[in-house]
């Protein structure tokens, strides 16, 4: 007989427990759905009256909030009490790389992932599923396995019992809620009958049965960390052909165009940039070289590794290319950044290839004007000093666009939203110090408007001058 889920605990209540938790809590009215966290602060903001106060931006996301919120959604602290009330609980705590000790620089940090199975290990009653919602390295069921078991073996008279899925999670930023509602795919990898239909059931309410798929434990494991590298692999490889592009004419958006057309590489993920970030594709791809490593698998560490170089390579030969144009010395020189966020419609900054770009600019003296539609100035001040970057009167925060460029040499363009495709170029000329630059770094920029004006302009993949180079 299928189990019937009533109550769900979701541990951890960041980009992914908090979304993922609203739309089951959307689709779901009939099951309870806590989402704990031991973060007080964000906690509150998942509380917030005032729906912009909410810790995380996504759109769609404060319209479901004000659905469910109170009705069968809750965000508390209280994870004790939410645990032991749960039929199934996830698990969708950090795990970023380790910063000290063994596998330090690679491996993921599991110690938020083993502090929660303890907690599930301590306050559960009864039969409950526990899911791996977090992106883990294979392998990492049977330490939970281990934990819930030794926990639970080791007092007497408890009939608590746990079977473990693996469930991970696919959500894009900034498309989180569309991506949850229509999901290429939803993956559940375990071997309890009974419990993968009660997490495919829950699925099934909305999703349709096609895209459920089932695997074993591991293959679902290890298919996060293939799908997270395979997607940033495909970033590396354009963003490679992207500086060819710029020394032989061709165009990095025809090229990905005439590529796409191949219905075997297919059109998604080949828009060139300055580089990949978000918390995800490095942090996985160092766990996938780390297990690499630890099998022996060299060779095959290397292959994944050169994906992370190039990520590297392609944010500094940006940072070198705008000094370059600006006579090898932004000493002094005033430059707007437009786009601090990893990419348009988050606010999150978690690796974004703004940071090492940014940085490598003030090193050589520059002076920052940063803007961000949802980006605060705390946050990219946290995101300087987390480097140890602490001069911060080099740089300066306004949320008016054109405040920021007045006076300044040259703009610089790092994330693609919507509110810098549509600028006034013939205006914005007016208040830059000549000769003025625009460094584009996302395609956004309409290349025929800017041409009418006399700024230099610069885009990714594209050639500034018409000297081509020959090889003949
Ligand atoms: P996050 O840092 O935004 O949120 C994690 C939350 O867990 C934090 O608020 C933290 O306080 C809380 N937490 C940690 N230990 C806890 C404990 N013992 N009890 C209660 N709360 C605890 O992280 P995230 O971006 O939501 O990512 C979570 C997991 O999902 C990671 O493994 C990540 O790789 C994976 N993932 C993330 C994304 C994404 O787009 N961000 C997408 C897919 C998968
Ligand atoms: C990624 C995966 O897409 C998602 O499935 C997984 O669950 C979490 O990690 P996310 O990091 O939120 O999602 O955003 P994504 O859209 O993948 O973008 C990641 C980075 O790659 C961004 O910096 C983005 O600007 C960049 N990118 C993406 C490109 O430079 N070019 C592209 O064609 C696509």
């Amino acid at each position: 007989m299928d189990v019937l889920i009533k109550n769900i605990c979701c541990i951890g209540a960041g980009y992914v427990g908090g979304p993922t938790m609203a739309v089951i809590a959307d689709k779901c009215s009939d099951i309870e759905v806590n989402v704990v966290d031991i973060n007080e602060e964000r906690i509150k903001l998942w509380n917030s009256p005032n729906l912009n106060d909410l810790p995380i931006y996504e759109p769609g996301l404060s319209q479901i909030i004000e659905r469910c919120r109170g009705r069968n959604l809750n965000f508390s602290t209280d994870v004790q009490n939410k645990i032991a009330s749960a039929d199934m609980i996830f698990i969708s705590v950090n795990t970023p790389t380790k910063k000290k000790g063994l596998g330090a620089g690679q491996a993921s940090d599991l110690k938020w992932v083993e502090s929660s199975t303890r907690q599930v290990a301590k306050h559960a009653k009864g039969n409950t599923i526990v899911v791996e919602k977090s992106t883990l390295p294979v392998k990492t069921a049977k330490v939970i396995q281990n934990i819930l078991e030794s926990v639970q073996n080791s007092v007497e008279g408890n009939e608590t019992t746990f079977q473990v899925l693996s469930n991970p999670e696919f959500l894009s930023e900034g498309n989180a809620i569309n991506d949850l509602e229509f999901p290429d795919r939803v993956l559940i990898g375990g071997e309890s009958e009974n419990a993968i239909n009660a997490l495919s059931n829950i699925y099934k309410r909305w999703v349709p049965d096609e895209k459920i798929i089932h695997t074993n434990i591991w293959s679902s494991e290890l298919s996060k960390l293939t799908s997270n590298a395979f997607l940033a692999q495909r970033i590396s490889s354009i963003n490679s052909i992207s500086s060819l592009c710029e020394k032989t004419g061709a165009e990095i958006n025809e090229v990905a165009k005439a590529i796409g057309t191949d219905s075997r590489i297919g059109g998604k993920f080949l828009s060139a940039g300055p580089g990949f970030g978000g918390s995800c594709f490095k942090k996985d791809i160092l766990n996938l070289v780390y297990i690499y490593e630890y099998y022996g698998l060299h060779d095959a560490a290397d292959y994944w590794n050169s994906v992370l170089k190039i990520n590297d390579w392609q944010k500094k030969r940006i940072s070198n290319y705008v000094i370059d144009k600006l006579n090898g010395t932004v000493s002094g020189k005033k430059i707007t950044i437009l786009g601090f966020s990893f990419k348009a419609d988050t606010n999150d900054t978690r690796e974004s290839p703004a940071i090492d770009i940014c940085l490598d600019l003030l090193e050589e003296g520059a002076l920052l004007a940063i803007h961000d539609p949802k980006v605060n100035q705390n946050q990219i001040k946290s995101e300087f000093e987390e480097r140890n970057f602490n001069e911060n009167q080099n740089w300066s925060y306004n949320p008016n666009i054109i405040e920021n460029i007045k006076e300044s040499h040259a703009i610089l363009i790092l994330t693609e939203w919507k509110e810098y495709q549509s600028l006034d170029w013939q205006d914005i000329e007016k208040l830059m110090i000549k000769p003025s630059w625009v460094f584009d770094t996302r395609l956004i920029t309409d290349h025929n408007q800017i041409k009418k004006t006399n700024i230099n302009f610069w885009r990714v993949g594209e050639i500034t001058n018409k000297e081509t180079h020959s090889f003949s």
